[in-house]
């Protein structure tokens, strides 16, 4: 994992190194431990606020070098607005922003996690170290020569807390959490020659260390299913496809499982509909889905949680090719249904068709929830503020949306109904793979509802979210990680036992 900084928490009255960075509001008040470690620095800080107009508005920062009466090498204030209202998402925004700040040879900075009203709680200071961990993520792997300007960020960052025991056990689940989106982050990054399905199935396998189940199907062993669809699209590669079942058992023996289903195609060059050249390069993101999956049952497996979970990914590469399916084909899923392909570009609901359906017989799961890179049309509807949620089920609905509130990766809800439904029917087929010009997100999903058996079930659409989103607080990186602290919310608030 690519990781820039080492978080670590001290008593508020460790002596600051480095960078010190310090909390105010629109009162532009200081906490009683950050009064103290200011000292008669308080007075340059009032002088420094005037002059530069700073106000303490949420994001706003106070920059001072080399402050006089304080022994550390910059200081900076951060405006948090109006703190009496701060949501767990406004610290991870507000780690994150922090961290933008620190230059790349900043060594050591210590960040006192008070505000004017006093310390933050246990479970905000891990939020906010969450998210300057989730800042500082830079994917250079790849790059041999590290010039000064675009070095990363490295950096051991001391959380100054009132209560070091609580905050460090608060921030355990959180870690885990973080690693997790860190990890679909370095899977979404990883350019597609690296990261074939075979490749993606062996890092996948790597939860085994955590005590995830992981069984992974071969082209032969999906043929024997019937997987007609996703072999379909495999095809016209010369890497294999991989399916990849991971199980978390650490709830209640004999609970139902939730389950959780990712698009992987590996890359997505349209097949014989092939896609245009602009920007073609940013389909080895086209696995974001699946990336999700494996970072969500990272994160699950790492913070023990008490739920039976169900992870399961379709990684398949769509290449034109001599062996690859035409415009034309029928094809027969697992589930028996026929598909007409119409456009071989349309192929992650023929990936998802046989995993949705394999996972809804297999596991009777409580409820399956997709995350595909599916559309492009759902970037025109929602960009990337929102991913499509489209879902069968009301209540699955309302929870993902409020966990998505908690976590600030929102989801919008969606149409689907039968008059929708009818534009996929097709002259030669059960359906076709493409519905037309119109609906196009809506369609798609038409499609994989035809695949759940009538488990609860609820598609998020990702194209826009997943990746390459501008930068953000807490994201820089073209894999954003987009879909692990949603759907680890929703399992630690509705789906696992008493603590
Ligand atoms: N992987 C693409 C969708 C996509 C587009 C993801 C942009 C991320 C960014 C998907 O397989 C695709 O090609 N969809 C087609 C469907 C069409 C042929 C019906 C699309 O959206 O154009
Ligand atoms: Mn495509
Ligand atoms: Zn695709």
């Amino acid at each position: 994992m690519s990781d820039a900084v080492k978080v670590g928490f001290v008593p508020f009255s460790a002596t600051p190194k480095g960078v010190l960075v310090l909390f105010t509001d629109e009162s532009l008040k200081f906490g009683p431990a950050s009064a103290k470690i200011l000292g008669g620095a308080a007075e340059l800080v009032k002088r420094a606020a005037a002059t530069s107009g700073f106000k303490g508005k949420s994001g706003s920062v106070l920059d001072i070098l080399a402050p006089s009466d304080l022994k550390v090498d910059r200081l900076i204030v951060t405006g948090t607005g109006k703190s009496g209202n701060l949501k767990p998402e406004d610290y991870i925004k507000i780690g994150g922003a922090t961290v933008a700040r620190l230059k790349s040879s900043t060594e050591a900075a210590t960040i006192v996690a008070e505000l004017p009203s006093g310390p933050m709680a246990a479970a905000d200071t891990a939020s906010l170290a969450s998210g300057v961990r989730l800042r500082a993520y830079s994917f250079d792997r790849y790059k041999t020569k590290k010039k000064d300007d675009d070095a990363k960020v490295k950096v051991s960052v001391s959380m100054a807390v009132t209560d070091v025991g609580a905050a460090k056990k608060a921030y355990v689940p959180a870690d885990a959490t973080t690693d997790g989106v860190l990890i679909a982050r370095d899977l979404v990054n990883e350019p597609p020659n690296v990261l074939y399905p075979e490749e993606f199935a062996k890092r996948a396998a790597q939860l085994r260390k955590l005590g995830v189940k992981v069984e992974i199907f071969d082209r032969k062993a999906m043929a024997r299913l019937g997987m007609g669809a996703l072999l379909g699209v495999a095809q016209g590669s010369v890497r294999e496809g991989r399916m990849v079942i991971m199980r978390w058992d650490g709830g209640k023996k004999g609970d139902k499982p939730v389950s959780f289903v990712g698009k992987g195609v590996c890359f997505d060059t349209g097949g014989i509909s092939i896609k245009p050249a602009g920007n073609m390069e940013e389909m080895k993101g086209d696995m974001a889905g699946a990336a999700c999956v494996v970072g969500l049952m990272h994160a699950l497996a790492a913070r023990k949680a008490r739920a039976n979970v169900i992870g399961a990914i379709g990684l398949v590469e769509n290449m034109p090719d001599g062996n690859a399916q035409r415009p034309g084909d029928i094809v027969t899923t697992m589930s028996g249904q026929t598909i007409e392909i119409i456009n071989t570009d349309a192929e992650g609901r023929l990936v998802l068709a046989d995993v949705l359906w394999y996972v809804a017989k297999t596991f009777k799961p409580k409820f399956m929830v997709d995350l595909a890179t599916l559309t492009g049309a759902i970037l025109v509807a929602l960009g990337t503020e929102h991913a499509g949620l489209f879902s069968n089920n009301d209540e699955l609905s309302e929870r993902l949306t409020q966990a998505g509130r908690a976590t600030g990766e929102h989801v919008w809800r969606m149409p689907l109904g039968p008059a929708y439904d009818k534009l996929i029917d097709s002259k030669f087929a059960d359906m076709k793979n493409t519905g037309g010009r119109y609906g196009g997100s809506i369609t798609a999903a038409q499609l994989l509802q035809r695949f759940v058996d009538g488990t609860p079930w609820a598609h998020l659409d990702i194209a826009g979210t997943g990746i390459g989103a501008p930068s953000t607080d807490i994201n820089t990186s073209f894999g954003t990680g987009y879909g692990v602290r949603l759907l680890d919310r929703l399992v630690s608030d509705h789906y696992e036992g008493k603590k």
